[in-house]
């Protein structure tokens, strides 16, 4: 059989990657793909993003199924198109889609049913800074509609989100995304991803992950699309998975049925984590995390192909995922200057060839005339695969000192809460204090 998905990052490659291990498959087509899904040669990259015209191009190849990597072609209603003309696709349509494309939808689909997360209101025009003042800081400030990352910001004076609110309701920096602002309550604690497979009805829960927003080590610096992840994360115990399932995605999954927008595809619920372990819900994503499913996919085995046509056929209650027991973790090597606007066209040298303990997955690359070459802000995730999370770090770092390009940068403490989490458990148990 042959599979397209959809996207160019490194999720998709990894998605892509792990498609091509099945047996059955033939052949993974990547539109529009990278350097690194160009260079496997299992996968295939074409040169089409315009929905319609992949649709002709899946009907002519007869691809058995397609996958969509990121939120803008959902948002755009692919989902809606492909499945008018009778062609299997997983993911949400544009409909349920929103509740990643649009902040107030998702909020009030909250709000309606009860699932835990922050205080809220939204605003179109100058009542928001009445509001802001009367809350008062830490307080936080979404545009509405997709913002490519840049939409949120977490105000830690009043000054800031004043600032903030006049960025996108009075001087339009983020178009139309930032006509509406929700302002939320600021929540304290430790985020992680959990991310779940929909068929509309039944849900199928994939292995827990924690990524890293900021540039810097120690979470200092500015956000970006996440600079490393792995999986497990230790804070999701079993109990706390099976709060999250009961307080969050179940009543999201049944919520939207009920409400007539069944959803199907990728349901990726951001979580704030208190002290006291109570989970709260920051965003939905309707997709899988990048980086997170670089690590996610290094862990899972057998054929996931079979699982992603069951989600499309709505029999996911049948299917049961079998996982490597040990740690994935993937750090993310960006460009010079990323994330404002990263340098393009350094060549890249040095990628070792995959191992059992190690695999590197391509983001923002670019292969032409033999030459590999930066072509975007997240350029490669590294992941290493070990028996505790500390030897899955070594594994990742020990592959990144052979790759090189110029301007290359990456934070060097990927997995951290997780190896402070078992040492304060060590430390405790021997009644140090
Ligand atoms: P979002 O795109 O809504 O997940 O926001 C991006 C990032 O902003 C999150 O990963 C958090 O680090 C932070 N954030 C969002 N909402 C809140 C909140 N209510 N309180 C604290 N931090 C937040
Ligand atoms: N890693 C965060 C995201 O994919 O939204």
């Amino acid at each position: 059989m042959k599979i397209l998905v959809v996207g160019s990052g490194g999720r998709e490659h990894a998605l892509a990657w792990k498609l091509a291990q099945s047996p059955r498959v033939q052949l993974v087509y990547v539109a529009p793909g990278n350097g690194g899904t160009a260079q496997d040669e299992r996968l295939r990259n074409v040169d089409i993003t315009e929905p319609a015209a992949l649709a002709d191009f899946v009907e002519k190849e007869q691809i058995a199924f397609t996958l969509v990597g990121p939120e803008a072609p959902l948002a755009a209603g692919i989902v809606n198109l492909f499945r008018s003309r009778g062609l299997k696709i997983f993911g949400p349509t544009k409909e349920a889609a929103q509740l990643e494309s649009s902040k107030d939808f998702a909020k009030a689909f909250m709000k309606r049913h009860a699932i835990p997360t922050a205080e809220y209101e939204t605003f179109a025009a100058a009542a928001a800074h009445a509001y802001i003042d009367s809350k008062g800081a830490p307080i936080v400030i979404k545009a509405d509609g997709l913002a490519t990352g840049k939409g949120v910001v977490v105000a830690q004076t009043l000054e800031e989100a004043h600032t903030a609110v006049d960025m996108m309701l009075s001087d339009n920096k983020l178009g139309d995304a930032g006509a509406r602002v929700v302002i939320e309550e600021f929540l304290a604690g430790e985020e992680a991803s959990f991310i779940v497979m929909v068929d509309g009805k039944n849900v199928l829960p994939l292995a827990s992950s924690q990524d890293h927003k900021r540039l810097l080590d120690a979470d200092q610096g500015p956000n970006t699309g996440g600079m490393g992840a792995y999986s497990p994360a230790p804070i999701v115990t079993p109990q706390l998975h099976a709060r999250v399932m009961r307080e969050i995605i179940l009543p999201t999954v049944r919520g939207m049925e009920k409400e007539g927008n069944r959803f199907t595809g990728f349901l990726y619920a951001g979580l704030m984590i208190d002290a006291q372990g109570n989970p709260k819900t920051l965003e939905f994503n309707c997709r899988m995390g990048d980086p997170e499913t670089q690590p996610i996919m290094a862990r899972l085995k057998g054929d996931y192909s079979k699982v992603v046509e069951q989600a499309i056929a709505g029999t996911l209650d049948t299917v049961e995922l079998e996982w490597d027991r040990r740690t994935a973790l993937g750090v993310v090597i960006a460009a010079h200057n990323y994330p404002d606007t990263p340098r393009k066209g350094d060549l890249i040298s040095g990628i070792p060839a995959e191992t059992a303990d190690s695999v590197t997955f391509h983001a923002g690359t670019t292969l032409a005339d033999g030459k590999l070459t930066t072509s975007g802000g997240r350029v490669l995730c590294v992941v290493g695969l070990a028996d505790s999370v500390r030897s899955a770090q070594s594994a990742a770092y020990e592959t990144i000192n052979h790759i090189s390009f110029d301007g290359m940068q990456y934070r060097h403490d990927i997995g951290y809460r997780a190896i402070n989490r078992k040492h304060d458990a060590k430390t405790k148990a021997k009644g140090k204090h």
